[in-house]
């Protein structure tokens, strides 16, 4: 590590998980221990770029905000979404240009938009009229984009009770009021919900979005950005495929002019799959019933809910640890419990496995870790975040 940047440590045909395990020496560290592949961000890449190469990925910096990770995307060329002053500052730190950055928070601190307008960071959502009216005070010539709600009826995490006005009832209201201010409305944007498995969502969503610009342009703004926001999966190509396949239809029926600028906000899909996170089990109880009988193992291990783990609150059918064990298939299976290492009682990964008889010492390993882990990540109880090792093919 130089200058507190962490290293980029290179390999030559595939990422080793095992043998980066042994060479880590898991038994001597108290943290858990991240393993990145930078390279697999390059990679999804190159698979956006193939399906939907309209569509140019502003990365969304609040997934995962590692400076060396966002680097590596900024010197790929992708864009950015930022939420706040943190993010834009990270992001224009990089030498990034303003032009590759959306401020896609519709509700922004009065200071965060004056650093916006400072650097020249154009292009932000709007979803509320009070929000319009502060733009004339601390922004007037910044671009807005209209923010409706579209939500998919199959996507883990929804975002349309907190943002995005409505399509109809209020859209066309923003619009003209900003007309009226003597403001510039230039687009308009959605988000169908993190991790969206519904192919149709899209589609439906464009739909409004191509309303929204009919409108506009017929009260004399002028429409040339389409933002069709995040939700795409992080490890499931196959679906990704799918939806990629029918943003793109959609894209072109309806908005076939070429000048109509499209951009995504992809953050779990470049993310998500980069991250394999090893714990170490490092307490362990058994809890048996008065006769005797073993009725469940219970493992703690050195990061939980308050670290990594805490968006997978939702969805810990998704958490399949992995064993790194030779005999793991012959070993007879018990129920377990998996927690977090903290005292708090709701710090549990995992309610209801079914594991090895396992030891202190033995390690844990959890795939697709990278999306809204490291940011979230706190050192509750005084028990320190995983470390981090990243990895890239050697180019
Ligand atoms: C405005 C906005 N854009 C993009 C994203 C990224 O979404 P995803 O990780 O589903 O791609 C989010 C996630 O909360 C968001 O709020």
């Amino acid at each position: 590590m130089a200058n507190g940047t962490p290293e980029i440590e290179y390999y030559d045909h595939e990422l080793n998980i095992r043998r980066v395990i042994e060479q880590s020496d898991l038994q001597s560290m108290d943290q858990a221990l991240n393993i990145c592949d930078l390279s697999s961000l390059e990679r999804k890449l190159r698979l956006w770029q193939k399906l939907i190469p309209r569509i140019k990925p502003y990365y969304a910096v609040k997934c995962n905000n590692i400076p060396v990770l966002v680097k590596f995307l900024a010197d790929l060329g992708t864009g950015f979404d930022c939420a706040s002053k943190n993010e834009l500052k990270l992001v224009l730190g990089l030498g990034v240009s303003p032009e590759r950055i959306i401020f896609a928070h519709p509700s922004r601190p009065a200071s965060h938009l004056e650093y916006a307008k400072e650097h020249e960071v154009v292009n932000g959502t709007v979803d509320n009229e009070f929000a319009i009216y502060q733009l004339t005070k601390h922004f007037p010539n910044s671009n807005i984009i209209v923010r409706f709600k579209s939500e998919s009826t199959k996507a883990l995490y929804l975002l349309g009770e907190k943002y995005g006005c409505d399509s109809e009832a209020d859209a066309p209201d923003l619009m003209l009021l900003s007309k009226a201010l003597g403001l510039k409305v230039t687009g308009t944007s959605f988000h169908v919900g993190s991790a969206c498995s519904e192919v149709e969502a899209y589609d439906r969503a464009v739909e409004k979005a191509e309303n929204i610009f009919r409108f506009g342009e017929l009260i004399g703004h002028k429409m040339d950005l389409l933002d069709v926001g995040g939700g795409f999966p992080g490890k499931n190509d196959e679906l990704f495929e799918e939806l990629a396949a029918a943003v793109n239809t959609s894209v072109q029926n309806r908005f076939p002019d070429e000048r109509v600028q499209v951009i995504g906000e992809p953050g779990r899909f470049f993310v998500e799959a980069a991250y394999t996170l090893i714990c170490k089990i490092h307490a362990k109880r058994e809890v048996r019933n008065k006769n005797g009988k073993l009725e469940k193992n219970m493992y703690f291990l050195n990061d939980g809910m308050y670290g990594h783990f805490a968006a997978m609150f939702y969805r810990p059918e998704e958490l399949t640890p992995v064993l790194y064990l030779d005999d793991v298939e012959s070993r007879p299976k018990f129920k377990s419990v998996i927690w977090g290492p903290s005292c708090d009682s709701q710090d549990k990964i995992l309610d209801d496995c079914l594991l090895p008889n396992l030891n202190c010492g033995d390690l844990l390993g959890f795939r697709n870790m990278g999306a809204y882990t490291v940011p979230i990540a706190s050192p509750f109880n005084g028990f320190d975040v995983p470390v981090t090792r990243f990895f890239a093919k050697r180019p």
